[in-house]
């Protein structure tokens, strides 16, 4: 059945579609942002030839049957791949940048998105790999002066402050550079779409074109995403389909210490990380980041380090809990670089299985260094962090435990246990509190240091138990 022309409508701010028009849009709660948008293209058939599949047009064209490859005949260069100058960089994106790739950088304003791919663009440059930045949020002085800072005064670095992507597909194809980065998509518009830059239906418009001219002419396209305040990237659902890679750049502003981790990556291990230290002079590689996310100095009660799996690295990171008493009726639970929910359940399994009366305290659990935890054997690390607060003891010392915790209490094997061990050994902390099986492949390994005690634990209540112990309880 010939469909040419349907109606429909759509919210140009969400991308909500609606068999109707609506005031206000259920999808984002906004008024007057559907439109009526008309599709054109539909595939069909001529009336009263039967099903002969040769027939079949699109707009009106026959269309042709593709050729299909033998993957025997496919061929694949990894020499091909572009270094970036940053290893870090590199390795996230599996080995540097693919040509006719497009990759999505996320991250929250002024986490250091424009300084790492300025770095980037800058070492390229000095290696004669032909370069562009589109820079729709700096002004040409504004990306001088972030230049001469970072030591690339000199470069010939190309430099278009043009927001229009018509125009800017238009010199993509005229300058032919290798690397192209945008920054930001969002900041771009095309006459093809009527509503404002950095609306859904725009960057998706936006994202389609330099697409295209991406693949068609072999540019590595780097496109720069701000990350909404609840940690989406604007039109997140959209973008991260069409590109090849989308990689998140993460870290408190007010910590030196920032991670590249690849969320998508269609040419390499989707969960390598990149660690650097933002400096003076621009972000810095940390080649071997495993300990510094852990604080100087001695550790306290209500503090417990945890090793966690980030792609191949095992990093150490600190979980630091505080527990309060509180007259509120619905008591605090705070948490910053640890998931609410996960929170949530592991308070609740603490309260359950271990006994700790939490229901009356206000809880605050944070993880030093800006970390976000999402290596579910950080469970237990949290949990004692605050069994120690709770009882403002135990703990403390150089005290490290991983392992997932169950809603019923008990505490799973983790993965790789042997290389969380040996990264606690190599930090010098003494007592670690492990899954039972984690802790019996570590014997039978034999590799752990004799100064080194490793706990074996099956539940939440005994890990309590040895490493808060209830003697010195506070009345909490
Ligand atoms: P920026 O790259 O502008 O962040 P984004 O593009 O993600 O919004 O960097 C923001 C912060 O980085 C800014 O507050 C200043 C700091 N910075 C340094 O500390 N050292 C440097 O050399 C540079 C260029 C920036
Ligand atoms: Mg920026």
């Amino acid at each position: 059945m010939p469909r040419g022309g349907k109606r429909s409508f759509v919210c140009r701010e969400c991308d909500y579609q609606s068999p109707g028009w609506l005031g206000r849009c259920p999808g984002c709660g906004q008024w007057n942002t559907i439109d009526e948008v008309t599709q054109t293209v539909a595939a069909s058939r001529p009336p009263g030839r039967g099903n002969n599949r040769n027939d079949i047009r699109v707009a009106g064209a026959a269309v042709a049957a593709p050729a299909p490859v033998s993957l025997s005949e496919v061929t694949f260069d990894t020499s091909d791949r572009i270094d970036t100058g940053l290893g870090e960089l590199n390795r996230v994106l599996g080995g540097g940048l693919v040509p006719g790739s497009v990759v999505l950088v996320g991250g929250e304003p002024g986490v250091g998105k424009s300084t790492l791919l300025l770095q980037a663009l800058l070492s390229m440059e000095s290696r004669a790999v032909p370069t562009l930045l589109i820079s729709g949020e700096e002004s040409a002085a504004q990306v001088k002066l972030r230049s001469v800072r970072l030591g690339g005064g000199r470069s010939s670095l190309r430099l278009v402050t043009e927001t229009q992507c018509e125009a800017l597909v238009a010199a993509l194809e005229q300058l032919q550079p290798s690397t192209c980065v945008v920054d930001s998509v969002q900041t771009l518009w095309s006459a093809a779409v009527s509503s404002t830059p950095g609306s859904v239906a725009q960057i998706r418009e936006v994202t389609a074109q330099l697409l295209q001219v991406a693949k068609a002419n072999g540019i590595a396209l780097i496109l720069v995403g701000h990350v909404t305040k609840d940690g989406e990237l604007a039109g997140p659902r959209v973008l991260e389909h069409m590109v090849d890679a989308v990689l998140s750049f993460e870290g408190d502003r007010a910590q030196p210490f920032r991670i590249l981790r690849a969320v998508k990556n269609r040419f390499g291990s989707t969960n390598e990380v990149g660690v650097f230290q933002m400096a003076e002079q621009g972000l810095v590689e940390v080649p071997d980041p495993a300990s510094v996310f852990l604080e100087e100095g001695d550790m306290r009660s209500g503090s417990v380090v945890v090793p966690v799996l980030e792609g191949s690295r095992c990093l150490l990171a600190e979980v630091q809990a505080l527990v309060a008493p509180t007259n509120l009726t619905m008591p605090q639970r705070v948490a910053r670089g640890v998931d609410r929910n996960r929170l949530a359940m592991i308070v609740a399994v603490l309260s359950r299985r271990a006994r700790l009366p939490l229901s009356n305290c206000d809880i605050f659990v944070n993880i030093a260094g800006g970390l976000m935890l999402e290596d579910p054997a950080a469970d237990l690390a949290v949990a004692l962090a605050i069994a120690s607060a709770y009882r403002d003891g135990g703990a403390g010392q150089g005290l490290a435990a991983f392992g997932e915790i169950s809603l019923t209490g008990k505490v799973r094997y983790a993965l790789q246990g042997d290389k969380r061990i040996q990264e606690l050994a190599r930090r010098g902390l003494p007592r670690i509190l492990a899954p039972s099986r984690n802790a019996e492949e570590s014997a039978k390994g034999g590799g752990t240091p004799a100064d080194m005690k490793i706990e074996a634990i099956s539940d939440i209540a005994e890990a309590v138990r040895l490493a808060a112990p209830a003697a010195r309880s506070s009345s909490g």
